[in-house]
């Protein structure tokens, strides 16, 4: 009886692509129910939305795929070395981010656009960061961890910091480890306790004495010009004077042709 094989492999042929769908489907829904990054970890937040875990994962850059209702972000131990203009701006909610234990040197302007109403804590620390540029804080209000950085104080950084919007606590964390003018006594402190000390001051004091330098330039050089024009008129004031003493005779013979020439 060949028909029941015939059914029998029909049916299992069915039932599988049945199965294969249904599994299909079961991946589907539970991407669209998560919609993580391919690189993190999702779970659902105490707080509403989501936290999404992408720590320790050698990543070089932020995540471009991560969920829009990211609450708290972990990227902490990671390889980062910048955080460019708008990396966040899709994220509403984040009011956690913990970028610390990364390589970052430099955050662009506007780095952190689009967290000003919600971020509350920022983690900074224990990254390559020298200076701190307003523009790449643009009004946020978090509280940062600025802690475990090369700080480098000097003038540029000391502009830079009532400029910030951070909560004042924060800028605790940034302690000198070098500074410019180097002996101005600021390493190893926090730069806001070393309250009486002035980087600018220096800078301008660099300048006024360039200023003196070429101002002092300017002043021989008029007067060596004086010196010269003075000397030189000497000596032609010397020949005049000779071509004068030697003029009587002259006038004398033009006197002689002028009365020839009446004469004539
Ligand atoms: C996230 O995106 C979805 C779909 O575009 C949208 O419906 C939802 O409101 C967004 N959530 C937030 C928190 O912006
Ligand atoms: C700031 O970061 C450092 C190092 O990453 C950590 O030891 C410290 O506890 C943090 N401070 C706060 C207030 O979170």
């Amino acid at each position: 009886m060949p028909l029941p094989a015939d059914w029998l492999l029909c049916h299992s042929v069915v039932t599988f692509l049945l199965l294969h769908s249904l599994v299909l489907m079961t991946f589907c829904f539970h991407h669209a129910a998560t919609s993580c990054s391919k690189y993190c970890y999702c779970s659902e937040s105490a707080d509403g939305g989501q936290t999404v875990r992408c720590s320790n994962l050698r990543l070089a850059e932020v995540p471009p795929d991560l969920p829009n209702d990211t609450r708290h972000l972990y990227l902490d131990f990671n390889h980062l070395t910048s955080v460019p203009t708008d990396a966040f701006l899709g994220l509403p909610l984040l009011s956690e981010l913990d970028l610390s234990h990364n390589e970052l040197a430099q955050l662009e302007p506007g780095a952190f656009r689009g967290l000003a109403a919600s971020l509350e804590f920022l983690d900074l620390s224990s990254n390559q960061l020298m200076t701190l540029s307003p523009q790449a804080f643009e009004g946020l209000h978090a509280r940062a961890n600025l802690t475990h950085n090369p700080w480098h104080c000097d003038c540029n950084l000391q502009t830079a910091m009532p400029l910030l919007d951070l909560e004042p606590t924060s800028l605790t964390g940034v302690v000198c480890q070098t500074s410019e003018p180097q002996d101005a006594g600021v390493q190893g402190l926090p730069f806001l306790l070393a309250g009486d000390v002035d980087l600018c001051v220096v800078l301008k004091k660099t300048t006024d004495v360039a200023m003196l330098v070429t101002m002092f330039g300017w002043f021989t050089m008029v007067i060596s010009y004086l010196v010269y024009y003075v000397r030189h008129n000497q000596e032609d004031a010397r020949r005049h004077l000779e071509y004068l003493k030697s003029l009587p005779s002259k006038q004398g013979r033009s006197e002689q042709s002028s009365t020839l020439s009446t004469v004539v």
